[in-house]
């Protein structure tokens, strides 16, 4: 089998003609890719683009060789993402009902998504949560029924829009062993660098373009050194787009 690798060619998206992402060029068969970007810079939607939710303007997408678009069926087994929200992902009131949703898009039968679901929750040690309302848990905790989810699933990659924001650092960490221990390829995608220390390959998304990419130590000092030489210039109109 071919080795397994992401490739997006010249990948654009536009939105009312004005282009959010242009010129993506990534090759990368690393484990572990991260990019990291400033707030604004495209990061949510090259997410997006990644988990074929969106159709490119221009350029394409391919993950193991499969365009997310085209081939939904293959990517649904393929590609997992967590999104920056989880009100965002979860669709179901209870925890059960929405961790065997995944596995029913991906074929099972109502009992055997049941019990891959009930499995999974189990793993986490959180057997007890399958008849919990999901609108009961914390926000850390609903990131941990995403990712439940998602890694039910089985994805071979998961594409990881910002999920740790606005997690306490236990928290953080232990989501992050969880991550490391599903043996899951990822691609990281987030404004922090702490979050991508220590990754594979990392690439640096400006103002929706690919600025940098490399081993992560120093593309992390090159990164975090502009970020605070913008943020001393910066007057925060630029958020506005
Ligand atoms: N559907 C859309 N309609 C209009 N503008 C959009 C749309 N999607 C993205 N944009 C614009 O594209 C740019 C990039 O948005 P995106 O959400 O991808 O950035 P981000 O890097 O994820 O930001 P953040 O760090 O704040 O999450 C922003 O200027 C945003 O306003
Ligand atoms: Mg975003």
């Amino acid at each position: 089998m071919a080795e397994f690798s992401i490739r997006l060619d010249d990948l654009g998206y536009e939105v009312a003609g004005r282009p959010v992402l242009s010129g993506i060029t990534l090759h990368s068969p690393a484990r572990r890719i991260g990019v990291v970007g400033r707030n604004g810079s495209g990061k949510s939607t090259l997410a997006r683009l990644l988990a074929g939710l969106l159709k490119p303007t221009s350029g394409q997408v391919r993950i193991a060789g499969i365009d997310p678009i085209r081939d939904r069926r293959a990517a649904l087994e393929t590609v997992g993402i967590l999104f920056q929200n989880p009100e965002h992902q979860i669709i179901f009131p209870h925890v059960g009902e929405e961790i065997a949703f995944g596995l029913r898009q991906q074929g099972l039968n109502k009992a055997e998504a049941a019990r891959r679901g009930q499995a999974m929750l189990q793993s986490f040690g959180k057997a007890h949560w399958t008849d919990a309302p999901v609108s009961a848990l914390s926000q850390g905790q609903k990131h941990l029924v995403c990712m439940m989810a998602v890694l039910a699933m089985r994805p071979q990659l998961m594409i990881l829009d910002e999920p740790f924001a606005g997690l306490d650092i236990p928290t953080r960490r232990q989501l992050a062993r969880h991550l490391d221990r599903s043996g899951t390829r990822l691609i990281h995608i987030s404004h922090d660098p702490g979050d991508l220390a220590g990754y594979d390959h990392l690439f640096w998304l400006d103002r929706g373009r690919i600025m940098a990419e490399g081993a992560a130590a120093p593309l992390l000092a090159d990164f975090t050194a502009e970020m605070i030489r913008q943020g001393d210039l910066d007057d925060i109109a630029d958020l506005a787009g």
